[in-house]
């Protein structure tokens, strides 16, 4: 609980923890002060201190409890802040105090200037935080019409912007794919995606708008893919996608990129719920429940490598180039099943595990090499397609019975898969349930898919402000 506390109510909380005396010499004599305290069961975690002086805010003083640190209480007291007093917001820190410049940073504070000497001998550093205030006038209204959503997408290797109607309608997307630099690396290579989205960036949008034959006063809203993915590369089409909110006023909507997937499905089939999506891409294997729009309740997931990643390891093992997946799934197509491999966890639950089987995978090509025998790369192909899709379609099976469910879908980079397709298709049709698959093109990462997710989030009350900022990592909520 975090609350605004008067100054004859400081004595209230007997806690030698808080300078009351100082703080209620400030109340009284500075006008301007105000204090909020973190209280939970009853005893004070921590306050901060600060004046509002007209347009702007002054932190003065932020503590927590020395036993109660690390636990994210200065970050909740500094979004109460932020929550509270929508100005800008100045502070001093002590050069040396690392765990508070870490938070005032996180929560977008910007280093503006060195004060030499300022704490006796150690230096002051001033920190301010730009409020913008926006106002978009175009919330989601049920009256209005047609709704025309940008979607940029640069969570890992591809730059995408597409122009959605509606969340269903595609009138234009642009990719730029960056595989043909990564291939030579074997893999993407965080440091070289983000200088290349950089580079694409502006392009892409200039060709997305012009293959729509429409300019940006045309779009309604930006969707962008907050997270998770390579945090250079989100920052890059983050940042576009603000730079474009602020300067033509349009609002801005934060995408999870597996919310993205799920709705690629969108772009084929009107979306019926109560529905399961399978969800297999290069970063997450996951198991989720939908019982309506934008509402995502997790059954399960890998414990540890997402099943794309197996798949680009595996490749990688038998000499295939990056990404390896869908070079696997050709060459699954002429062998034959004969190398024995592991079920992965063949259990219960709705999880799944992937290191094990790309383990299994690594000792069979080394045994094999030691013993000096050839191996028959389509046969291995096709042994490992068969186990990594069946540990997909027996959880999935598994799912579809207990929670008595209707519709599936598949999501997400390794939904182009024809094993999985296959046996998915297979699957629905013996359980007698339905089954969506995106077309091959909204598989991999697009912007349709984040234009499509942005219109069913925007729809939800979804709106972000300029200070959105990209997550590596994020559960979908
Ligand atoms: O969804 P995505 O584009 O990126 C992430 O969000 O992770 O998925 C990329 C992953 C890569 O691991 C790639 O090898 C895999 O999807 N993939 C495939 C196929 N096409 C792409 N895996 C198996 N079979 C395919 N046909
Ligand atoms: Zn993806």
């Amino acid at each position: 609980m975090i609350v605004n506390i008067k100054k004859e109510n400081i004595n209230l909380y007997d806690d030698n923890f808080i300078p009351k005396d100082y703080l209620i010499n400030e109340l009284e004599n500075n006008p301007y002060s105000k204090i909020l305290f973190l209280i939970k069961n009853n005893e004070i975690i921590g306050y901060i201190y600060y004046s509002v002086i007209y347009e702007r805010v002054e932190i003065n003083q932020i503590e927590i409890k020395l036993e109660k640190r690390n636990h994210g209480y200065g970050n909740l007291l500094i979004k109460e802040l932020l929550k509270r007093e929508k100005k800008d917001i100045t502070l001093e820190v002590n050069e040396n105090n690392y765990p508070a410049i870490k938070l005032y940073e996180k929560n977008n504070f910007i280093k503006k200037a060195v004060r030499k000497n300022y704490y006796n001998d150690e230096d002051g550093l001033l920190y301010e935080r730009k409020y913008i205030i926006k106002n978009f006038t175009n919330k989601w209204d049920d009256k209005m019409k047609d709704m025309y959503i940008l979607g940029i997408e640069s969570s890992c290797d591809e730059t995408s912007i597409s122009i959605v109607k509606n969340g269903r309608e595609e009138i234009a997307t642009i990719i730029s794919s960056q595989i043909d630099i990564h291939k030579d690396y074997g893999g993407v290579v965080p440091e070289i995606a983000s200088r290349q989205h950089v580079k694409n960036i502006t392009f892409v949008l200039e060709e997305c708008l012009n293959k729509a034959n429409m300019t940006m006063d045309d779009i309604d809203a930006i969707a962008i893919t907050y997270g998770p993915g390579l945090i250079g590369s989100l920052l890059i089409g983050l940042e576009a996608a603000k730079t474009l909110s602020f300067i033509y006023n349009k609002p801005l909507i934060p995408v999870h990129h597996i919310a993205g997937h799920i709705y690629a499905n969108s772009l084929v089939n009107e979306l019926q719920f109560p529905l399961l999506a399978v969800v297999v891409s290069g970063g997450h294997t996951e198991l989720i429940e939908m019982d309506e729009h934008y509402k995502f309740t997790k059954l399960g997931g890998t414990l540890d490598d997402a099943i794309g990643e197996c798949y680009d390891k595996v490749a990688r093992v038998i000499g295939l180039e990056y990404p390896g997946g869908p070079k696997i799934d050709k060459l699954a197509k002429i062998g034959k099943p004969t190398y024995k491999l592991p079920i992965p966890l063949h259990d219960d639950s709705y999880n799944f595990s992937f290191s094990g089987l790309k383990s299994a995978v690594i000792n069979l090509v080394h045994n094999e090499k030691q013993r000096g025998n050839e191996i028959r790369k389509e046969d291995l192909a096709t042994s490992f397609q068969k186990t990594a899709v069946e540990s997909i379609t027996s959880k999935t099976k598994k799912a579809i019975i207990d929670r008595k469910i209707k519709n599936v879908i598949i999501a997400g980079g390794v939904a182009a898969n024809s094993g999985l397709r296959e046996a998915m298709t297979k699957l629905t049709t013996e359980l007698g349930v339905n089954l969506s698959i995106p077309s091959m093109k909204y598989c991999t990462d697009n912007g349709a898919m984040i234009a499509a997710a942005g219109y069913y989030a925007y729809k939800n009350g979804r709106i972000a402000d300029l200070s959105l900022n990209s997550k590596s990592q994020d559960t979908l909520k």
